[in-house]
């Protein structure tokens, strides 16, 4: 139960993590599943809305009881996160990695933020990741409008690390979160130069709808943490949704969340198998 041996593996294997945004008890329960089903470590994440609603002690407690009972490496992860007092209630409830969002904020006060967090978390063994330019589309309550989105400058990346000694960064490089429209334009050679300029595992954001051959490229690359939420919530609510439209006075939900169930682990298991980490533990 920890995110950072399993990513720096994974860098040094390369291959990927899929980080998993969860919205309820029972999606860590099917992520879990079927990352034990494949023997492959998987990172939990929520974002601050999640916590709000579930609470992040349950959250943790769940995510501890579900990790120890299918017996899989498992990270819990705080994503997309812009307050310092709530990553700081996350830690101490347990999260073993946090993500400080300052990319909406010039470089210097993006470096100034994400010291803050290295300092405070790197002493209790918990893993950060900052977000170097910007990602286009919505995460819960981060929305940025394709027009402003921003590839990240790969001497920024490097002077970055430097700067803050963060151990993991999520620079971005033209994917967005949610489904696209069209086809992402991700950029690879930035993705390569980036590589050369930092020695830490990279994130994948909008992981969603990104072609498999564009993720593998992405992993190959550096990208050891490859992160997916619409794609595994969409599916799950799909499968709920479908349900009901073949039943609609179905009042059992056993009946309807096992459906979501089966579509959550069959859409982990793809994911897992994309960035190679089935059979790695
Ligand atoms: P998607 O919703 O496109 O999968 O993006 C996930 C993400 O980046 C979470 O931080
Ligand atoms: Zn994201
Ligand atoms: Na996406």
């Amino acid at each position: 139960y920890s995110t950072t041996p399993m990513l720096k593996i994974a860098k040094a294997n390369k291959h990927g993590i899929v980080a998993f945004n969860v919205h309820s008890f029972d999606s860590i329960f099917w992520v879990l599943e079927a990352a034990a089903e494949l023997k492959s470590p998987v990172i939990l994440q929520t974002t601050v809305g999640t916590i709000q609603s579930l609470g992040a002690k349950n959250i943790v407690e769940v995510a501890q009881a579900a990790a120890q009972h299918y017996q899989v490496p498992t990270g819990l992860h705080l994503d997309h996160c812009t307050d310092f007092e709530i990553i700081k209630d996350a830690i101490r409830a347990g999260y073993t990695s946090v993500m400080i969002d300052a990319s909406m904020h010039p470089f210097a006060e993006n470096v100034a933020r994400t010291q803050r967090v290295v300092e405070l978390a790197t002493s209790l063994g918990v893993n950060v990741e900052a977000e170097l330019g910007k990602v286009g589309g919505v995460e819960d309550d981060i929305i940025v409008d394709e027009a402003d989105a921003e590839k990240a400058d790969p001497e920024e990346c490097r002077q970055f690390v430097a700067a803050t000694g963060v151990p993991t960064l999520a620079p971005a490089i033209g994917t967005a979160h949610g489904i696209y429209k069209g086809k992402p334009e991700i950029d690879f050679e930035r993705i390569a130069e980036i590589a050369k300029m930092v020695d830490v595992p990279l994130v994948l954001h909008g992981g969603s709808a990104v072609p498999e051959e564009d993720v593998r490229r992405c992993v190959a690359l550096g990208m050891a943490k490859v992160n997916v939420s619409t794609e595994l919530k969409n599916i799950y609510s799909e499968a709920i949704r479908e349900h009901f439209a073949h039943d609609p006075d179905s009042l059992d939900p056993r009946a309807y969340l096992q459906k979501a169930k089966e579509a959550a682990k069959e859409m982990v298991k793809t994911k897992i198998r994309i960035v190679g980490s089935e059979n790695t533990v």
